[in-house]
């Protein structure tokens, strides 16, 4: 049990930047709060107590403002930010390291007892404050909602969701293959990543690598062959300077790739 709260409470300090002590996460945070009571009022629900689960639920719903349904199945390090009109139904399945938002619903649109009514949200899933996800369909892993979403149909992983009804704004297959980032991006915005600019220059910036490569290899073969050439590596110098110059701005991943073109 303490394992789980210490890695709870590291979850939040990785992905809150506010977050400055694990003492401040402990008393501070209703949406760890939530969580943990939540787990007592499950492990009720799958013994049966029902009232007992349901009622446990709704004291956490009264200390915490986030309402979280004692049949709902939650992962590990799940993150419930600020947490104040959350609402969390029977059905819902939260996969590992999830993010969600202040207002977020997980929510049904189907009467039918017993059946799959709310979302299930695969591991690395952030929803944006007051999103809404209605239905019992699959979000795939890393997807991101957009605050103040209605998601109304599946989201492939990796994929962003924004808009209501929602609609995928940047599918998981137009991404880079390469991940773009490490760690977690809080508020589910990765800085620059899929800014034209950037993405233009850190091509360019490849592709010249790629030509300096080849250029060395061939003037290598020239000088085997007994010719002289100088000039080219002042010109490349120049060149580079300027480079870095102008791209020092984007971010830091460009500096480092014009240091190894430099080399
Ligand atoms: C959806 C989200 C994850 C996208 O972040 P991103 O990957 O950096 O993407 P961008 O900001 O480049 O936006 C991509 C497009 O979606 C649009 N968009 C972004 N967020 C949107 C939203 N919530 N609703 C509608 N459109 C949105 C942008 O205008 C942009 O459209 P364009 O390509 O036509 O210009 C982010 O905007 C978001 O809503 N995060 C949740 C933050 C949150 O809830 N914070 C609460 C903290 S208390």
């Amino acid at each position: 049990m303490f394992d789980r709260l210490r890695e709870d409470i590291a979850a939040i300090r990785e992905r809150d930047p506010a977050a400055r002590s694990a003492w401040e996460v402990v008393t501070c945070y209703p949406g760890l709060h939530a969580i943990v009571l939540h787990r007592f009022a499950h492990a009720c629900w799958r013994r049966q107590w029902r009232w007992l689960a349901r009622f446990v639920s709704q004291l956490a719903r009264f200390l915490t403002g986030i309402e979280i349904h004692p049949g709902a199945t939650l992962g590990r390090r799940v993150f419930i930010d600020h947490g104040m009109g959350v609402v969390i139904g029977e059905t819902a399945e939260i996969g590992d390291d999830c993010t969600i938002y202040q207002g977020v619903t997980l929510g049904g649109t189907s009467l039918t007892r017993g059946a799959k009514r709310h979302p299930t949200l695969e591991r690395g899933v952030i929803v944006g404050a007051g999103a809404k996800v209605l239905g019992g369909f699959t979000i795939g892993a890393e997807a991101k909602i957009g605050s103040n979403a209605v998601v109304v149909k599946p989201v492939p992983a990796g994929g962003t969701a924004v808009g209501n009804p929602a609609r995928i704004v940047m599918p998981a297959v137009s991404r880079p293959k390469e991940p773009k980032h490490e760690g977690f991006c809080a508020y589910g915005i990765t800085p620059n990543a899929d800014d034209p600019m950037s993405l233009a220059i850190h091509g360019l910036i490849d592709h010249a690598s790629t030509q300096t490569q080849r250029i060395d290899e061939i003037v290598a073969a020239l000088e085997r062959l007994g010719a002289r050439v100088e000039a080219l590596n002042a010109v490349d110098g120049a060149a580079l300077v300027d480079l870095k110059r102008l791209c020092t701005s984007m971010d830091g991943k460009t500096e480092e790739r014009t240091e190894s073109l430099a080399r």
